[in-house]
């Protein structure tokens, strides 16, 4: 293995040799300018790693690390457009900077096109991309779908919220590695085992990504924070602070998130105090720790070498200080 910036130079290379100018350019600008915006490409690094994890070289890895960067990238611009979002990574959102139809269609498009890299694998390699793809994506969108449900709903469990995230993040992470590790031609032992490592890295990754909307610094977060608390989104910092309310914090939670005021500072601010003062901001912490945890407990049942097992380790605890 290597280190994780080598694979990032590297994936960032090819990535590079793929965004060419092409008409219609209302189409391909959109597309270029979200792939081109930056990142923290995590999802193809795995990919790469895992390949070569699973001894073959990372290079063969490439597409498929493209065709998960790609899609992932694709669900971020229609992401945004149903989370009325105007930021991604410190600049306007495809929606912003064109209109929601040029976003529409731009996604589509790259959905499409993640698709077509995998014909660059032979059969039946290609099949497996193919299967697991198609299973991972459709998964992705059951997700997506109950997050904007729940947006609505005042009786969301723990266990639902975690079903939801697993679906539209951790599957994509786990999707990811496993991927490596099909073009690897690994066993299938090894695959599922590193889909469980990944998509509990995932659940520990969103769960992050949802204290970071509210808690992170403006500065370098790239996001809009706050923005969960606008939209209502049901997550596992809400539930927490419902859970650990007293009756009157418990009614002011609930009047907040049944109200969307035209300037959102008081009611973020409200909102995030709720979130400290009940001990929920604390409790979101420790699960974040507990499910990387539980990702590194599943590499006890994978044979690969000590090193391997220490670089995985060390990505999970990198993501999960993170604060972009
Ligand atoms: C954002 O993913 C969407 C989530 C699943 C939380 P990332 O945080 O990986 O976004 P980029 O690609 O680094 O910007
Ligand atoms: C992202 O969830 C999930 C997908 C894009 C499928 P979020 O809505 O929390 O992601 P961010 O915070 O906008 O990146
Ligand atoms: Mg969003
Ligand atoms: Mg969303
Ligand atoms: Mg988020």
């Amino acid at each position: 293995m290597q280190n994780i910036q080598s694979y990032q130079e590297a994936f960032i290379k090819y990535l590079d040799t793929f965004v060419k100018p092409k008409d219609p350019k209302t189409l391909y600008e959109p597309i270029h300018y979200i792939l081109e915006l930056g990142g923290k490409r995590l999802r193809p690094i795995l990919t790469l790693m895992t390949a070569e994890i699973f001894g073959c070289d990372y290079k063969k890895a490439l597409d498929a690390a493209l065709s998960v960067e790609v899609f992932h990238n694709f669900s971020l611009v229609h992401d945004d457009i149903m989370d009325d979002a105007p930021l991604r990574r410190g600049q306007e959102t495809v929606h912003e900077k064109w209109d929601v139809n040029t976003g529409i269609l731009s996604g589509d498009a790259m959905l499409i096109m993640a698709y077509q890299l995998f014909e660059n694998y032979e059969s039946n390699v290609f099949q497996d991309l193919a299967k697991l793809f198609g299973k991972t994506a459709l998964e992705v969108c059951e997700g997506q779908q109950y997050d904007v449900d729940f947006e609505t709903r005042d009786d969301v469990t723990i266990q639902e919220y975690l079903k939801m995230i697993e679906y539209k993040t951790a599957v994509l992470v786990g999707a990811a590695m496993k991927m490596g590790a099909i073009v690897a031609e690994a066993s299938q032992d090894c695959r599922d085992a590193i889909y469980e490592f990944g998509k509990n890295l995932g659940i520990a990754f969103q769960l992050q990504d949802d204290y970071l909307d509210a808690f992170g610094d403006p500065k370098t977060f790239g996001k809009q924070v706050g923005g969960d608390i606008i939209e209502n989104k049901k997550t596992y910092l809400y539930i927490k602070a419902l859970e650990f309310s007293n009756p009157e914090d418990r009614l002011q939670l609930e009047q907040l998130y049944g109200v969307s005021p035209s300037d959102p500072t008081e009611k973020i601010d409200t909102v995030k105090q709720l979130f400290v003062s009940t001990g929920s901001a604390e409790v979101t912490k420790t699960e974040i720790e507990n499910y990387t945890n539980k990702a590194f407990s599943v590499l006890e049942s994978i044979k690969i070498s000590e090193e391997n097992k220490e670089g995985l380790i060390a990505f999970g605890n990198g993501l999960m200080n993170r604060n972009v």
